[in-house]
């Protein structure tokens, strides 16, 4: 999907600086870098993220463009494993710095850009990933940036995602159909994500790209959120908001930081409700090739509110009614709620992870219940089979204690087919 730049302010002008090696920086020198952030501190920290940097960049391997195309038998096609707005990524494997240690997949993203801004969106992304730390946010082993003769490199190297993006498994047929469990834990991992960057780091994080290409599966399937090249830093104290120029990836942008560039934590959480409505219904926030009332996702889930019959005309078909209703309705609910026009109302990201948990108890109870259900219709076939003889109401009791230990949480059509059953046995 294509990602807009927007400059509002066009009479603002760059001034291109040649690239630093990170971590020769000085810190005499720190004001020369250039900052991809501002450096006064975000109301959550008196310290920036260029501050942070330079405490936490030691963390981070300078890799040589030899090194690097070694790794990848010369940036070969054979190793390219995905290509974004950035440029070409591709898997390779590098000798770790310990001694006689076995080499280590990596997957290596180069810039193909010359431009002014590939060269910013890459240092925000050393920067942003060279500080923060968290289970659900990939990570940033090094990077390498020279100005040779062979003209400007800059590279980035990350941990080796083996199960590509959520993009790749929801949308593309190639993979087998995401289980409605996976979906849950992805969504609460990537949740888990970005409230630690809006509330728990030492720095206010606003992500600013979240979308499916831009959540990495590992081996696990366990979601980590990757892109930091348009994160900014909170705003200042004393701020609600960031002004900055229009960034990011159509279908995912928070209409009111689209008419105003003022961005603040809850663009992401407009972002995450998007995300929602895609592992629902399996369909892209926009899609050309469907009729015109279904190429806008959240236009056309507008006409199948959670609460109605017909919202499950919306679910993905490739989940083949394996999903709790239940649970499915409670998602949709939250992501209306991320979705409020008033970014105020949205959730905070802490406030999405608790739900998200709970829609997940949900689920388990619903499938746990209708398994049982299905192993006591099968027992109470196999009765009814064996004595004919039955008087129904003994039948009928039977049903009732098994309904009775289904427990409180079962509120969905296990419980309503069971009972439907009943009635048809009982005279
Ligand atoms: N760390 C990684 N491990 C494994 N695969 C990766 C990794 N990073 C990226 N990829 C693969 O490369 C693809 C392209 O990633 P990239 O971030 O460059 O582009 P994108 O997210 O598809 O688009 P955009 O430029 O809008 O962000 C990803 O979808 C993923 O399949
Ligand atoms: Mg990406």
């Amino acid at each position: 999907m294509s990602c807009f730049l927007y400059f509002k302010d066009k009479s603002r002008k760059w001034k291109r600086r040649s690239a630093p090696e990170l971590k020769k920086q000085e810190k005499s020198k720190l004001n020369a870098f250039e900052r991809v952030t501002k450096s006064s501190g975000s109301s959550s920290s008196p310290r920036g993220i260029p501050e942070l940097y330079e405490e936490k960049a030691h963390n981070l391997r300078v890799f040589s463009y030899d090194e690097l195309r070694q790794a990848t038998n010369d940036f070969s096609r054979v190793f390219k494993i995905g290509e974004g707005g950035f440029g070409s990524v591709y898997k390779g494997s590098i000798k770790p710095v310990i001694a006689n240690a076995d080499p280590v997949s990596v997957a290596i993203k180069r810039l193909n850009q010359n431009g002014l801004q590939g060269h910013k969106q890459w240092l925000a992304e050393v920067q942003f990933l060279g500080v923060v730390e968290h289970q659900n946010l990939v990570k940033l082993i090094g990077y390498c940036s020279v100005d040779g003769e062979r003209g400007i490199q800059r590279l980035l190297v990350y941990e080796y995602m083996s199960n590509k993006s959520l993009e790749s498994h929801l949308f593309n047929k190639a993979y087998d159909p995401l289980p409605w469990k996976t979906r849950l834990e992805i969504a609460l991992g990537a949740a888990q994500g970005l409230a630690y960057l809006h509330e728990e780091s030492e720095v206010q994080v606003i992500y600013r790209d979240f979308k499916c290409s831009n959540i990495l599966l590992d081996e696990n399937f366990r979601p980590k959120l990757s892109d930091f090249g348009l994160a900014r830093e909170g705003p200042e104290v004393g701020r609600t908001h960031v002004s900055t120029a229009v960034m990011g990836t159509n279908g995912y942008a928070a209409p009111d930081y689209i008419q105003t560039g003022h961005l603040t934590t809850k663009s992401d959480v407009w972002s995450f409700g998007v995300v929602l409505y895609e592992l629902l219904t399996g369909r892209r926030s926009l899609e050309r090739s469907r009729p015109k009332t279904e190429q806008k996702l959240l236009e056309w889930v507008k006409q199948y509110p959670a609460e109605t019959k017909r919202f499950v005309l919306i679910m993905d078909p490739r989940l083949e009614g394996q999903y709790s209703i239940h649970g499915a309705r409670k998602l949709a609910k939250l992501a209306d709620h991320c979705l409020s026009r008033s970014a105020k109302e949205r959730p905070l990201m802490s406030q999405v992870v608790g739900i998200l948990k709970q829609i997940i108890q949900i689920s388990d109870d619903e499938k746990s219940a209708e398994e049982s259900t299905v192993i006591s219709d099968d027992d109470l076939t196999k009765t009814e089979e064996k004595s004919t003889q039955s008087a129904p109401s003994e039948l009928w009791r039977k049903r009732m204690d098994h309904l009775a230990k289904l427990g409180e949480h079962v509120e969905s059509a296990s419980r309503r087919r069971f009972m439907i059953l009943q009635r048809g046995k009982v005279p």
